[in-house]
């Protein structure tokens, strides 16, 4: 496959093949095969990737607890093919009114253990509900009712436990033991359920009804609004109705960055995704990395992501709160000094580098899916609520799992947090902001392919990616891309991260020589999701992690007649 992929590539360039711009396929790549299916229910429907996008995203928050979920939020990239217009839509959660920089710290000034992560106070106000809305009211074709239907029906019908399933809620048993509606629904006999066990949400199926009926307001305001605020109020939270009232989503303009042959279309702050992995490809542009043997080439990656990840630190936080340097950040001239300060042969301790510390992550909760319609049109969507099943608590009545997003700010500057990140002022908690991201869902274009990727997997979401597109610009198909070793480095702490065998011993011994501190992971990380559409032929390609239970599709749609289709809004 990988030799055909990259065979394709050489015989179209000298054929000078003319590029088309529609698919005529469609293709799906998501973490879980019941969210796969509903996107093409939706595009048999009649939907377009956007409708798609909207029940695959309903569908995962209700089959992946543990990633996403109406608690939660999301970046959503789009791409529309009747005018090539690109946009992000940031579904991000933001901070409660009553939120304070030091809300996390006790009166001496150290964190308090578990406060930015278990129960109400670690949440933020969810944009998911909001972002499905809106994708739908703006881009969609057909009725959100239509669209919320899968999710609707796997809610009351069930879906049944898998491996996944156990060794996340393995992760954060006592966290689901100690709120009464969360073992209510994803405990069987206050454990963990058995594989297999269908897991029934009859009240997240009544609130995803009222959101289908009612809308942005289903969610925000009336009944659904007064019960999460009531639990959470009563439970040490600090949310106030005000909070879901003014919660609003934000279109932005994604990062477009020139890497060789393609144009690399990323997520804005507050995703630092796009910004770093266009710092770390302009770094690599100045360098003919095929030239190099394996490992040094593999030190030039580190040493690049290293730099990278000190400007995030730095730099990088909500743009509507603190003024992000974007221009400079991606200006050609500071790349190239950047690059010149890498040694070939030595490890640059992170500690020369001025600036603050970097997250250390967990990796395996948040969910990527990609879409491409017929039509061209097309979604990278990353959405999350932090940790495994977020903060691990339900507000009762309303099945709704609150995510633990707040620890994504820095919640004591210079200070490493759950995923070992570091970070400053810029990112630092104020009431309406945006945690700082490191989602990066992602589109890479040149005149002969499109690739949409992403993945979950907090502080390494970024370096996965970049490893991704570095195999899609060796001319790799989905398949590997998602499917490659990883490796990590995310400036502090200053240790190269690498996948259980992601590295050879000699690659080891050499990088070791060099001066890098390696951390073996003793597992596998992140959950790629990858579409590539090869237009000089018409191939649709598309790749869900090994790693994961996914399920990727690659077919013709053929519209369904809509049958006795019933909508499940009464
Ligand atoms: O927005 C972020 O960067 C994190 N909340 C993502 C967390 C994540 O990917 C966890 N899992 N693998």
């Amino acid at each position: 496959m990988k030799k055909f992929f990259a065979g394709l590539l050489v015989s179209c360039f000298t054929l000078n093949l003319s590029a088309t711009e529609t698919p005529y396929q469609a293709a799906i790549a998501t973490a879980h095969p019941y969210a796969t299916e509903a996107g093409r229910e939706i595009l048999e429907l009649g939907g377009n990737a956007f409708d798609a996008a909207v029940a695959i995203s309903a569908v995962l928050a209700v089959v992946e607890p543990y990633s996403s979920g109406l608690g939660g939020g999301g970046f959503w990239l789009l791409h529309r093919q009747s005018d090539q217009y690109q946009v992000m839509v940031d579904g991000r959660e933001t901070a409660p009114e009553s939120s304070s920089k030091n809300m996390y710290l006790d009166r001496a000034g150290n964190v308090i253990p578990g406060a930015s992560i278990n129960g109400p106070l670690a949440a933020a106000i969810p944009g998911v509900p909001a972002a499905l809305f809106y994708i739908n009211k703006h881009y969609g074709r057909i009725s959100f009712a239509d669209c919320l239907a899968p999710a609707i029906r796997y809610a009351r019908e069930g879906f049944p436990v898998t491996d996944r399933y156990q060794k996340l809620a393995g992760y954060r048993l006592d966290e689901l033991r100690r709120w009464p509606a969360t073992a209510g629904i994803f405990l069987q006999d206050n454990d963990i359920p058995e594989k297999g066990h269908l897991i029934i949400q009859t009240d997240l199926a009544d609130t995803l009804t009222r959101l289908a009926r009612d809308g942005h307001t289903g969610f925000y305001g009336g009944p659904v609004a007064e019960t999460l605020v009531k639990n959470v109020q009563l439970n040490r939270g600090i949310w106030k109705m005000r909070d879901l009232l003014h919660y609003r989503i934000k279109e932005r303009r994604p990062v477009v960055a020139q890497y060789k042959r393609f144009r690399l279309v990323s997520a804005p702050p507050p995703s630092s995704g796009g910004i770093v992995l266009a710092q770390m490809l302009n770094m690599l542009e100045r360098f003919n990395l095929s030239s190099f043997d394996p490992v040094s080439r593999k030190h030039i990656i580190v040493e690049v992501m290293r730099r990278a990840y000190r400007d995030r630190a730095v730099h990088l936080g909500d743009p509507d709160f603190v003024t992000v340097p974007v221009l400079r950040l991606l200006d050609p001239d500071y790349a190239e000094g950047l690059a010149l300060s890498i040694d070939l042969d030595h490890a640059t301790p992170s500690k020369d580098l001025s600036g603050v510390v970097a997250e250390e992550n967990i990796g395996e909760d948040t969910t990527h899916f990609s879409v491409l319609d017929d039509e061209g049109n097309r979604v990278s969507a990353t959405l999350s609520i932090n940790l495994p099943f977020g903060s691990g608590f339900v507000a009762n009545g309303t099945g709704i799992l609150l995510n633990n997003e707040m620890d994504d700010f820095a919640i004591k500057p210079q200070t490493p947090k759950s995923y070992g990140l570091v970070g400053n002022e810029a990112n630092s908690v104020a009431p309406g902001k945006r945690p700082l991201s490191s989602m990066s869902p992602t589109f890479l274009e040149s005149e002969d392919e499109v690739a949409i990727l992403g993945t979950p997997g907090g502080s390494r979401i970024i370096t996965m990616v970049l490893l991704g597109i570095l195999d899609f610009a060796e001319g790799n198909p989905p398949e590997s891309w998602v499917s490659l070793p990883r490796f990590h480095h995310q400036y502090l702490p200053d240790e190269l991260q690498f996948e259980k065998d992601g590295l050879t011993l000699p690659e080891q011994e050499q990088l070791r020589a060099y001066g890098h501190r390696l951390n073996e992971k003793n597992r596998e990380y992140g959950n790629m999701q990858a579409i590539l559409w090869y237009k000089p032929r018409q191939l649709v390609f598309a790749a869900s992690d090994p790693r994961g239970e996914g399920a990727a599709d690659v077919f013709d749609v053929i519209e369904q007649p809509r049958l006795a289709r019933e909508s499940s809004i009464p």
